[in-house]
């Protein structure tokens, strides 16, 4: 399996890593614009399999979409990173024209790729993406749901003194603050999260997973890297290994939920063909007023590209 890492900042030199280190992929081609970036943090990563023991092999080179050709799985990071103050959606101007032409070089070389956006605001270069991908929607997707959930996951493993692994959770909607965690559908080792934290204090864990990535930029004074590089990995592993895995991936509905042509994290099932179904649950209309608010919060990033597309 080759995968395609674009961008080496800080998200791609992790999700590379992780890809390597868990043998997840046996080729992985590490791409930057910057001369030189690429290669170095390629070798670097090369470097630890003596150590780390796997032979994925790791190599970087500098904006040569020749090197990446016939990748099995693409993960798109290139874009600039949030700086203290700003949003997610801040960054949509630059970051839309960089997406754009990394996604139309990437296609030329790999036309049967899955593409992972991981550059944001998310759910918006996601679609920037599959407009200029020319690919179904099921292999052109984003990667912002299992970065969310793992948060809000830690957040809770650490409030109850258990295993992060033991916690299954679901969170929906937009990779922004208005993003919708749903307690309903969170467990404990199968045990419904209302019976084990109150309300209150489980509204609070919520309020600090929407703004997970805003609490680490402010600490940082950049954004995060090795969540969302791990995150992004996952999903690559789900893909590669067909795993039929069920996590929440920002997808492009049709439909489902009563929305369409909008792109919007729902659960779904990854395996070799991208998204092979979206899961479509049953919200109360509590939790659905939650989702058409952050799906409104979406559609109007998506607009401000839509705009930026028809005066170009
Ligand atoms: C975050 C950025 C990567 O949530 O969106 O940390």
């Amino acid at each position: 399996m080759k995968v395609t890492v674009v961008g080496a900042g800080n998200v791609g030199a992790t999700c590379a890593d992780v890809l390597a280190t868990r043998e997840i992929a046996n080729e992985i081609v590490l791409l930057d614009i910057k001369e030189g970036f690429a290669e170095g943090k390629a070798l670097d990563i090369w470097q630890t399999a003596p150590i780390n023991l796997y032979d994925s092999r790791t190599v970087g080179c500098t904006n040569d979409y020749a090197r990446t050709a016939d990748s099995d799985v693409v993960v798109i990071t290139s874009g600039l990173p949030r700086k203290p103050g700003m949003s997610r959606d801040d960054l949509i101007a630059t970051n839309a024209g960089i997406v754009k032409t990394v996604t139309e070089n990437v296609v030329k070389y790999s036309p049967n790729a899955i593409i992972i956006v991981v550059s944001n605001p998310l759910d918006v270069m996601t679609y920037c993406a599959f407009l200029n991908a020319n690919m179904p929607s099921s292999r052109v997707f984003g990667m912002a749901g299992v970065l969310d959930t793992a948060r809000y996951r830690a957040f809770l493993a650490e409030e109850l003194n258990v295993s992060p692994k033991d916690i299954q959770a679901v969170l929906m909607g937009g990779h922004g603050d208005t993003m919708v965690p749903l307690p309903r559908y969170t467990t404990v080792g199968g045990i419904p999260v209302t019976e084990l934290i109150d309300e209150a204090r489980l509204n609070e864990i919520i309020e600090r997973t929407k703004f997970g990535g805003g609490e680490i930029v402010k600490l940082l004074g950049t954004s995060a890297w090795y969540a969302p590089g791990a995150a992004a990995a996952q999903m690559v592993e789900a893909v590669v290994r067909d795993q039929k895995r069920i996590f929440p991936v920002c997808a492009w509905l049709q439909g489902e939920y009563g929305m369409s042509d909008i792109y919007l994290g729902v659960p779904v099932v990854l395996g070799k063909n991208g998204i092979e179904k979206i899961i479509e649950l049953q919200l109360n209309e509590a939790e659905r007023a939650l989702l058409v608010d952050s799906a409104e919060a979406v559609k109007g990033v998506m607009d401000v590209l839509d705009n930026m597309n028809a005066n170009a």
